[in-house]
């Protein structure tokens, strides 16, 4: 067992693989993002709420149901429902998704990419101009820097599991854990910056919509790498004497700290760099925006530090976030490798050849659709708007997927798996029980759907037929 290279090493080794996938874009870039634009406080406290009450047990779903079946997302649902079709669908729906998520991941990946690129070549003062940016993703080098990002994604998922991603993660987590957290401190001492600190951490009640409630939720999956099958499968890699329980709470922390330390870091770096921000005005931050102020709080240094040194340190910033992408962005892509080459008994690296083709084809198409093709920048029409197709893989997979298919795996625990063995799974170990297991016991059966059926169809009608 201990040296079979399709398995985790160590529990210390899962859990830094489990956050390599889950800190990402999402922590850096989407928390920050939706928490400027749902009011702050608010949404900061309704975040808190769900990754405790609705994410923590789906962890420990996911992450059960992988090890008890020891197959991917499609095999699992297929082995617990006993091949109903009807569930085989569900676990296919469990394999699109992480294939969506990857195609508009990995243009978020490739503007890092070309933004570490652009800083080490001297231009951080350009990237800080609001109108930089609109060029920079419409530029044909995207593609450059695209191929570039495929072939590291090849190059780690070559490695396995062991070798590639849980190497990856042990080193570079801890080193963007301490850069986050002196980048806050920074921040911190700049004047004005207390403005951001009061509206990051006042929750007003009163700003709490349905917009809020669902970006925090649908937030609060994608950060956690919940819903896109990805713990299912790395389920399927843990040893019966890993303590799942341990193994969820430690991922389900590192990600939030992650995520909290961005917006610290983020938030008052807005108000102490625009003073006049007014908050409401916050509610149109787009991931575009944010990639143009990065720039600005590293220009901010440029008076104490010189352009040099903010320069170099902008770079390692954006040189880590990058490495929290591709970590997160492999585990998004082994799902369906994973999958199919269970499915067609194909070779793994047959499987992840046929993966990569496709999702670099989609990548293209998605990179193209910020102007430079008509039919892919228009690709629907909602909400009053036409919506490029990357703005459509955005709002289906990530606004709205996610947390149904969270709803899909709490009907098949309690309809078909049934919660006795999902709780034998849990304390394989021999742990014994704790708050964690009990409170996921009964809340997965009761108001967990509830809570997720709802705000699918509050979304549904939302965003797409409003
Ligand atoms: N969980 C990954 C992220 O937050 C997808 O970026």
């Amino acid at each position: 067992m201990q040296n079979n290279p399709d398995q985790f090493s160590s529990k210390i080794g899962f859990v830094l693989a489990a956050a390599g996938s889950a800190v990402g874009i999402g922590n850096l870039v989407g928390f920050p993002v939706a928490a400027a634009k749902n009011g702050g406080g608010a949404f900061l406290l309704l975040y808190i709420f769900f990754v405790v009450a609705i994410c923590l047990p789906l962890i420990l779903a996911e992450l059960s149901l992988g090890r008890a079946t020891g197959k991917s997302p499609l095999g699992a649902f297929r082995e617990i429902s006993k091949g109903h079709k009807g569930w085989v669908l569900a676990g296919a729906l469990s394999l699109v998704t992480p294939f969506m998520i990857a195609v508009f991941y990995s243009v978020l990946t490739v503007w890092l990419l070309g933004y570490l690129v652009l800083v080490l070549g001297g231009k951080l003062d350009q990237l800080a101009t609001p109108v930089y940016f609109g060029g920079f993703i419409t530029s044909p080098w995207i593609f450059a820097y695209l191929a570039a990002v495929i072939a590291m994604v090849i190059f780690v998922l070559k490695g396995g599991v062991r070798d590639g991603i849980e190497k990856a993660s042990r080193l570079l987590m801890p080193m963007l854990f301490i850069m986050l957290i002196g980048l806050a401190v920074f921040v911190l001492t700049l004047p004005n910056a207390t403005a951001g600190l009061k509206f990051y951490f006042t929750p007003q009640v009163d700003r709490i919509t349905w917009s809020v409630v669902n970006g925090a939720l649908s937030q609060a999956f994608f950060s956690l790498s919940l819903g896109m099958g990805i713990l299912i499968t790395y389920g399927s890699y843990l040893r019966k004497q890993d303590n799942l329980v341990q193994s969820a709470k430690m991922l389900a922390c590192t990600d939030t700290g992650v995520a909290l330390v961005a917006g610290l870091m983020t938030l008052p770096a807005i108000f102490a760099i625009y003073p006049n921000t007014n908050p409401s005005e916050l509610s149109d931050s787009s991931v575009g925006l944010i990639f143009s102020f990065f720039p600005n709080i590293f220009m901010a240094m440029v008076p104490k530090f010189g352009y040099a040194v903010s320069s170099l340190i902008a770079a390692t910033f954006f040189l880590l976030a990058f490495v929290a992408a591709i970590t997160s962005l492999v585990s998004i892509i082994e799902v369906p490798v994973a999958a199919l080459k269970a499915e067609s008994k194909k070779t793994r690296n047959a499987a992840l050849g046929f993966v990569i083709a496709a999702v670099s084809i989609g990548a293209i198409f998605s990179a193209l659709s910020f102007g430079q093709v008509k039919w892919l920048s228009e690709f629907a029409f909602y909400s009053g708007a036409n919506k490029s197709l990357f703005d459509v893989l955005v709002d289906v997979f990530y606004d709205t997927i996610l947390p149904f298919n969270g709803l899909l795996i709490c009907l098949l625990v309690v309809w078909q798996w049934k919660r006795h063995n999902m709780a034998a799974e849990m304390l394989s170990n021999n742990s014994s029980s704790g708050w964690l297991e009990r409170y996921t016991h009964f809340a997965i059966a009761f108001w967990i759907p509830v809570i997720l059926a709802t705000v699918f169809v509050i979304t549904v009608i939302n965003k797409f037929m409003s």
